[in-house]
């Protein structure tokens, strides 16, 4: 029977992501059963897939990695005594297969040694000899190194360098690879599973192992009790897998499953982006990590309780940094204190998370974003959540008021460069989006009207709008008209 592999690790190895398999077995395309997909299925689907190197796939986990500010370098290997245990593992299953294999090979000798002093006439030694002829070149094909053989060797160099994740009951499920813990796998993978410290201290991402084999690779303060070792509970941000494993962990599914927070972060760089742009780099302390979803905002608070309430410009993903993208408003407190007086390594709180501007994971639809100027923060954050659960469709149009209100248009365009599934187009309003005359509305419901007409699938897609009121309003009316239904708009606001 052919080898059965979980979508995710089927979707690595052929070089796509998860959602063109999901689609290509919800097409009949492609046979599952209870998740998985067999070998042979997959390599129907796919006849060149052993011609398809790592190159590529590695390519892009890098950009991903990059865009969410990791340090991929440090991490590619996985522990020495993770990496021996995986070896371990294969090494098994090797053995069981040669010892198998030999067996097999005995019997066939004994079955053609019998069919040899078989005695019988002409005629059905006739038929015997044919018989034995088609025994020894069925069992030579077999020997050979097919397609299914080598997605197997493929398969098991990706067992040695990473291990695949089922978290129940919610499904997700992800790969760890490298000297990650549990946590971190998760949470590069864009699930937010619950957690507090990241530290060992708070127990609050604590799991129960239902299957395979986790190793603790940090130390935690945090007692577990005789009893929750006993049920198999680990903590995931101490404990790295080995094998294949299924967890049982909660899943933050709603902004209602995140809890109010209060954490005093610090200022790690600021980067003015254009003369009115500022890009804030936070860094929450070690032992507490702030917990949102991409897409939500917190209320910045510096000096003397100068505070605003500002979109987080990152992904959950991305450890201890929060992004923030500062507009200059001159006479705001808030504003003036960040751009004329804020210092490096000065102390900021951060409370929320709040909003519900988040994506909808289980939409199967293509995505559509929509920023209006400052209104790319949010978005970049839900962009980048949407690659990590590799998304299939990524739409981005930035509609700014001028030129430098496209004020990263590297990132983006490297995005586009680089990744098959996100498509970019800019366009310059030439005129403020926060100060909407009826000319102006007209002229933006024309550019509008323009992008519908030239996205073919905007209407069976989900739309994401964020921005300046004014323009965001007109933007949210706009579609709502053109008949996408409310439940496929999603908006927010920036100030
Ligand atoms: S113990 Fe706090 S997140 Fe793991």
């Amino acid at each position: 029977m052919s080898k059965l592999l979980s979508l995710t690790r089927a979707a690595r190895l052929v070089g796509v992501n998860r959602v063109v398999l999901q689609k290509k077995i919800q097409g009949g395309e492609l046979d599952a059963h209870d998740g998985m997909v067999s070998v042979d299925g997959l390599l129907a689907c796919y006849p060149d897939a052993e011609l398809e190197d790592t190159v590529e796939i590695e390519r892009l986990s890098r950009i991903k990695e990059q865009a969410f500010g990791k340090r991929i370098f440090e991490r590619a290997l996985p522990d020495a005594e993770v990496l021996a245990a995986r070896v371990t593992e294969l090494s098994k299953t090797l053995d069981r297969s040669q010892s198998q294999l030999k067996n097999l090979n005995d019997f066939l000798g004994k079955l053609l040694d019998r069919l040899d002093e078989t005695e019988c006439d002409a005629k059905s030694r006739q038929m015997m000899n044919d018989l034995k002829l088609w025994i020894r070149h069925e069992a030579e094909s077999a020997m050979e190194p097919g397609l299914s053989n080598l997605l197997a060797i493929k398969d098991n160099m990706l067992r040695v360098m990473a291990a695949h994740v089922t978290v129940l009951p919610s499904g997700h499920d992800f790969l760890l690879e490298g000297q990650d813990t549990l946590l971190e796998a998760a949470m590069g993978a864009g699930i937010p599973l619950n957690y507090g410290c990241s530290g060992g201290n708070c127990g609050l991402c604590k799991a129960r192992v239902i299957s395979g084999q986790v190793k603790k690779t940090r130390h935690h303060d945090y007692v577990l009790s005789d009893a929750e070792k006993s049920q198999g509970c680990i903590l995931l941000c101490s404990n790295t897998a080995v094998s294949d494993v299924t967890i049982e962990a909660a899943v933050a599914g709603s902004v209602q499953d995140i809890p109010y927070q209060q954490i005093t972060a610090a200022v790690k760089s600021m980067e003015l982006l254009t003369p009115d742009m500022l890009l804030l780099h936070l860094q929450t302390p070690r032992t507490q990590r702030l917990r949102f979803l991409a897409g939500q905002s917190v209320t910045l608070r510096v000096g003397q309780a100068f505070s605003a309430e500002l979109p987080i410009a990152s992904c959950p993903c991305d450890d201890r940094n929060v992004l923030f993208h500062v507009r200059r408003q001159n006479g705001h407190l808030f504003s003036d204190y960040v751009f004329d007086r804020l210092k490096s390594h000065e102390p900021v709180e951060m409370e929320g998370p709040q909003g519900e501007f988040i994506l909808h994971e289980k939409s199967p639809r293509a995505l559509y974003f929509f920023a209006f100027d400052g209104g790319f923060a949010p978005i970049k954050s839900v962009i980048e959540h949407a690659m990590s659960l590799n998304a299939e469709s990524i739409h981005l149009h930035w509609i700014a008021s001028t030129a430098e209100d496209i004020y990263m248009p590297n990132v983006v365009r490297a995005w586009a460069d680089a990744l098959d599934n996100f498509h970019y187009a800019e366009h310059i309003a030439g005129f403020d989006l926060r100060a909407m005359t009826d000319r102006r509305k007209e002229s933006l419901e024309r550019q509008l009207d323009i992008i519908a007409g030239e996205e073919a699938g905007l209407m069976q897609g989900d739309v994401y709008l964020a921005g300046p009121e004014a323009a965001r309003v007109i933007a949210e009316r706009f579609f709502l008209k053109l008949g996408l239904p409310r439940t496929r708009v999603a908006s927010s606001l920036i100030t």
